[in-house]
């Protein structure tokens, strides 16, 4: 089943039907639109309704001339970093930086006109426990976490300043029952982090960055309706926030389109634009084998089984049918809110550099972006450009 596809073919110029017949890579189980006038990419079918994003990792910041920024370049108006901008990445220790990472970040997006996300201010995971204690190991007082987190982010304006269009500035502080997660930051500052979150990266950062909250499970009615009223809270206080982050790290039954578009819908009325800032499809599952959901990264991960890795050689064309399907509904339901979507950013560029590969089993070969693993358009993306086309 293993395509012997090259990585080197030039997306940014070839349509999809000179990349079908060049490659012979692409399964015929969708029908291709040859027409001459067909927009070939994401980011050309998807103007004018919601920027397409993808998600970098170190290893590809270490060689921006390495085939995979064809890809980016080709079909994405918007970047985001996976971990290079994380609090226990750029600084792990007191006073130890390493910016390395995440300035190539954004001098590439800088460079090639890319919407650039930064992820993440605030996150109880990936950030060091330094962070919450004084030098004698103690943990700090609720100012002086406060003043921490000032440090950080005027750290981060003075460095991008501008040159960052939008930030999550807090991830995954709701639980899915609704209540607050007792994260540290919770715990020292009181459920007004978020607050003071957003207060400091307003008053720091500059006026035209966006400010976003983000978490995962957001289809969950109680998570949801919390997010729904900690804005409605914002607005009466004046406190600013610009939008609304669903991650959407889904499966292929779940969340349903019901649930999807419900979701839309809700957090929709608070009149913030909403993003989706880490789309994949986990064609593989977690919940049936893991008992899983969203994309709580402090689970225990397991290891790959023949029975959870069922596919470690390629995907049949019926299976490859199947997640362009799921594919195919996802995009029509976002298509018919795009009016309510800023944005859709999938998390990763190309199946092979997907953190599914890895979680919530170690070493699994999964299937959840529309680029495979030698970086070829998938079914799923030419579905997707169909359907952005239909909705002109
Ligand atoms: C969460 C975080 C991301 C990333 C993913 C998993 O969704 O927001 O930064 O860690 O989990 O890779």
């Amino acid at each position: 089943m293993r395509r012997s596809c090259s990585f080197l073919l030039p997306i940014a110029t070839a349509t999809l039907a000179t990349l079908t017949a060049l490659s012979g890579c692409l399964s015929t189980t969708t029908p291709v639109d040859t027409t001459a006038t067909s927009p070939a990419t994401l980011r050309s079918a998807l103007a004018g309704k919601f920027r397409i994003g993808a998600t970098t990792n170190g290893w590809y910041l270490r060689d921006t001339s390495l085939p995979v920024w064809q890809i980016v370049n080709a079909h994405f108006d918007t970047l985001t970093a996976g971990n290079a901008q994380k609090w226990g990445v750029i600084n792990p220790q007191p006073g130890e930086y390493r910016w390395e990472s995440a300035d190539a970040f954004v001098d590439y997006a800088d460079a090639h006109d890319l919407y650039t996300i930064g992820h993440c201010l605030f996150w109880h995971s990936q950030t060091p426990d330094w962070v919450y204690e004084d030098s004698a190991g103690q943990p700090l007082t609720r100012d002086a976490l406060l003043a921490r987190m000032r440090e950080r982010v005027q750290l981060y304006a003075d460095r991008w300043g501008d040159r960052v269009d939008l930030w999550d500035v807090v991830n995954e502080s709701i639980e899915a029952d609704g209540s607050k997660r007792r994260t540290k930051f919770n715990q020292i500052i009181g459920d007004d982090f978020e607050e003071q979150a957003f207060r400091m990266a307003d008053a720091i950062l500059p006026a035209s960055t966006k400010l976003i909250y983000n978490d995962y499970g957001m289809t969950a009615p109680g998570r949801r309706a919390a997010v729904v009223e900690m804005v409605n809270d914002f607005k009466a206080k004046g406190v600013r926030i610009d939008g609304i982050g669903i991650q959407a790290h889904w499966s292929m039954h779940r969340p349903t389109v019901a649930e999807i578009e419900e979701t839309i819908v809700t957090l929709a009325s608070t009149g913030l634009p909403l993003h989706l800032t880490e789309l994949d499809v986990d064609f593989l599952g977690r919940d049936q084998f893991f008992g899983a959901d969203g994309a709580n990264v402090d689970l225990a991960r397991r290891e790959a089984t023949p029975e959870n890795n069922p596919f470690p050689d390629g995907l049949p064309p019926e299976e490859e049918a199947k997640l362009t399907q799921r594919y195919a509904k996802i995009f029509a339901v976002l298509l018919k809110h795009a009016d309510k979507i800023d944005r859709v950013t999938f998390w990763g560029i190309t199946d092979r550099d997907s953190w599914l590969n890895n979680w919530p089993a170690r070493g699994r070969t999964n299937y959840p972006l529309l680029f495979d693993r030698d970086g070829q358009p998938k079914p799923a993306l030419r579905r997707i450009i169909e359907l952005a086309h239909a909705a002109n």
